[in-house]
């Protein structure tokens, strides 16, 4: 467990922002079957890609970068990809950046939608075509739109978290969500409650909170759910964690109250620290989102837009999506996620996105081997 443990009572704000800065959910030691950086395309066209945090999930800097590194220069595109660190003056300097550095393609996974559409204005007012990446830019106008079925995300952790609580009568359920700037974090939202919804309507279960989490932040997610688990006399049936890395602050305070491995807990983005938490029987589920799609197509898709081919983009992203603040359709490519429990944590080692070495660790090796992970 990555996370600092601290014994606090009360956050205050600036508390918070100090534990953030700790360095919490490092970035897993590779990037699945995908290395770092390799020089650049000979003759490549600049595309700048810009990632919203680090501390948010280990997903960024871990999968998300090394993968869209490959696959754009494989390519032909010469990627310059840089994280804003949850910082919105960064993302907008670092767009500036990349704008008079001349790219021809800009990708934006953005800390806010507000923050994300007043880039893509910039882009646009150049000339340059904008791709949203993984999130989407509420009333903004970027080109396209590349990510996964965010709803059917939500509905798998909802579905999850069903199975592992199963009929246990008036069950009493903590939400933890995504930062509420994060159109995602709404999708998700949205996806859970088609399945829990009506199940607190029939009282079958009982909704304790919900509670979106700015920023994603996971140090402020453990600690906010353990204000909300003293707040219920220490009780709780399950929970919501939008994200692996807001599961595993929520593992480490269900830990110290004796209540992991008693309590469902769902998750998100197959993290090495989430699959091993499954294992261990902490953490319930998780979501696999296999990135390598993601930035396969993203890198095809800034091909197209580089050489100002609309037709071949447009044969890429072959979806739609809609803004309601914008009030439009943007073409998208949206991918398909999977639903992840401890019987089928293979099929993630399989898929090469993350190696049996970094989830079977001592206190995991039984389960590996059991599930022939190796
Ligand atoms: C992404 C998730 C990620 C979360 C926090 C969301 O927008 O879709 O994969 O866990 O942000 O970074």
């Amino acid at each position: 467990m990555r996370i600092r443990r601290t014994a606090l009572a009360v956050v205050s704000a600036g508390l918070a922002f100090a534990l953030a800065a700790c360095g919490q959910n490092a970035a897993p030691s590779t990037g699945g079957s995908t290395g770092g950086s390799t020089a650049p395309a000979a003759g490549g066209v600049k595309v700048g890609v810009i990632l919203p945090e680090t501390d948010s999930s280990a997903r960024w800097e871990g999968f998300d970068k090394p993968m869209l590194d490959k696959a754009m220069r494989a390519q032909g595109l010469d990627p310059d990809i840089q994280n804003a660190q949850g910082d919105e003056q960064k993302f907008s300097t670092l767009a500036d950046g990349m704008i008079s550095s001349g790219v021809k393609v800009l990708v934006i996974a953005s800390i806010s939608s507000d923050g994300g559409a007043a880039v893509a204005a910039k882009a646009k007012a150049q000339g340059i075509p904008v791709i949203d990446y993984d999130r989407l830019n509420l009333g903004g106008t970027s080109d396209y739109y590349v990510s996964f079925d965010n709803v059917k995300v939500g509905a798998l952790q909802g579905q999850g978290l069903v199975q592992g609580v199963g009929d246990k009568a008036g069950a009493q359920i903590i939400q933890i969500e995504g930062a509420p700037t994060d159109n995602n974090a709404t999708l998700f939202y949205n996806g859970q409650m088609t399945v829990l919804q009506p199940k607190y309507d029939s009282g079958a279960y009982k909704l304790v909170r919900n509670q979106p989490i700015d920023k994603w932040d996971n140090q402020v997610g453990g600690t906010t759910f353990e204000q909300i688990l003293t707040a219920n006399g220490g009780k709780v049936d399950g929970v919501v964690a939008a994200n692996d890395g807001l599961a595993g602050a929520i593992i480490t305070v269900l830990t110290k109250n004796g209540l992991n491995g008693k309590v469902p807990v769902t998750g998100q983005d197959a993290t090495a620290d989430g699959l091993q938490a499954i294992l261990r029987g902490d953490q319930y589920m998780t979501v696999f989102k296999p990135i390598q799609e993601e930035a396969d197509a993203t890198a095809k898709l800034a091909a197209a837009l580089a050489k100002g081919d609309t037709a071949a983009a447009n044969a890429v992203a072959t979806q739609n999506t809609d803004d309601p603040k914008g009030n439009r359709q943007v073409k998208s490519v949206l991918l398909t996620p999977q639903l992840i429990t401890k019987d089928n944590v293979k099929v993630v080692t399989d898929a090469g996105y993350v190696k049996a070495s970094e989830i079977c660790v001592a206190a995991t090796q039984a389960a590996c081997t059991q599930l022939g992970i190796k």
